[in-house]
């Protein structure tokens, strides 16, 4: 067990000696829990091994699954891949600091056991003000899978932190709740053509006027078929599941209140968007406005643990549109549901 502090970092100068003292924990060897625009990151030094394994164990992550590496400016880039292509830098350019992961092959610097053994490495440079600036004062390249321990909802503000990782870290810098709420897009260039491995949003719409062609990983939006080898290794296991078991609800409000109608004294509990829950018929928590999911993101890991508090044991969930960031909210929707869909048809 470790003694974790908690460190407030929600003012860069009021809490500068916050960031010190993460900076010094990070270049000793330890674990901080760290916030990003994304996700709340759980940070190590990228560059030992003996660091990312900590990561790992905190998380109870399989050791194949790679991590991002965060980095502050170009010239950490430099030291990280073997290059960086043309169409690399423009999209960097374009969309860093930012929630962008961009995926290339590594160089020898980058040990095996931050990128799952594979030869490539995806890095990201964040736009988080506290984040930076840690990276700055650490001078170092920060491994950081989300800050949750592995399988649940991640986590977007520093009690969700404290809830999973109190005694698993060393710290947790406090820097308020996470603006985007889900994870980057990891996007690898990796390959002949760019392919987005997990949405997020940065969108493919955006990428595609520098890109020119933009793949989506069939895994966005289906589960890896028996046999096959994921592209994006995270995507393989079971992910963002609170304990509920989660449905999404494809159909128009009033087939949704039907279909709730009809569980009414079985424990059922419902993921709408705003406005909708009162009308309905079972206890329900609105995660945004249809269709602006924006709004969506920002809340939907949130939700999906305060449902966990709440003591929910299903979850029938609005399903959101997949236009846009939408993309995103549906992904990562679908693997808190373990893909389960229910399609209710006109009657
Ligand atoms: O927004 C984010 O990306 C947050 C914050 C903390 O930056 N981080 C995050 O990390 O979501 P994590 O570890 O939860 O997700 C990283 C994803 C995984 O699906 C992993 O398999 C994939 O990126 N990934 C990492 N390196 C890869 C590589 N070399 N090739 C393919 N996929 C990779
Ligand atoms: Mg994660």
């Amino acid at each position: 067990m470790l003694d974790t502090i908690l460190l407030p970092a929600e003012d860069l100068e009021r809490d500068s000696a916050s960031l010190d003292r993460a900076a010094e924990i990070l270049k000793a060897g330890g674990l901080v829990a760290i916030p990003t625009e994304t996700v709340y990151g759980l940070a190590a030094n990228a560059l030992e091994p003996a660091c990312v394994a900590k990561i790992y164990t905190a998380k109870g992550r399989p050791s194949d699954n790679p991590l991002i590496v965060h980095v502050d400016g170009y010239e950490m880039v430099e030291t990280l891949v073997a290059g960086i292509p043309p169409r690399a830098r423009a999209v960097m350019e374009a969309f860093w600091p930012g929630p962008l992961t961009i995926i290339l092959p590594k160089s020898d610097r980058v040990p095996l056991e931050t990128t799952g053994g594979l030869d490539t490495v995806a890095i990201r440079m964040p736009a988080h003000p506290v984040a930076r600036e840690l990276i700055r004062r650490c001078a170092l390249p920060l491994a950081a899978p989300s800050a949750n321990l592995s399988g649940s909802p991640s986590t977007t503000s520093a009690q969700h932190c404290v809830n999973d990782l109190t005694g698993r870290v060393d710290a947790i810098l406090d820097g308020g709740e996470c603006q985007v709420g889900l994870e980057s897009t990891v996007l690898t260039l990796a390959t002949p053509v760019a392919r987005i491995l997990r949405p997020g949003a940065i969108t493919r719409e955006m990428l595609l006027p520098l890109l020119g062609e933009v793949e989506l990983d069939p895994s966005a939006t289906s589960p890896l078929a028996p046999g096959t080898v994921a592209a994006s290794p995270g995507m393989k296991y079971k992910h963002y599941a609170p304990k509920a078991k989660v449905y999404i609800v494809q159909g128009s409000l009033p087939q949704y209140a039907a279909l709730v109608g009809e569980k009414v004294g079985e424990g059922a509990y419902g993921l709408v968007f705003t406005g909708e829950g009162e009308a309905l018929p079972i206890p329900c928590l609105e995660y945004g406005a249809d269709g602006v999911p924006e709004e969506q993101a920002h809340h939907l890991f949130a939700m999906l643990r305060q449902l966990d508090e709440m003591g929910a044991h299903t979850v029938y969930a609005r399903s959101p549109s997949r236009e846009g960031v939408g993309l995103a909210v549906y992904n990562r929707l679908l693997r808190a549901a373990g893909f389960s869909i229910l399609t209710l048809e006109d009657a």
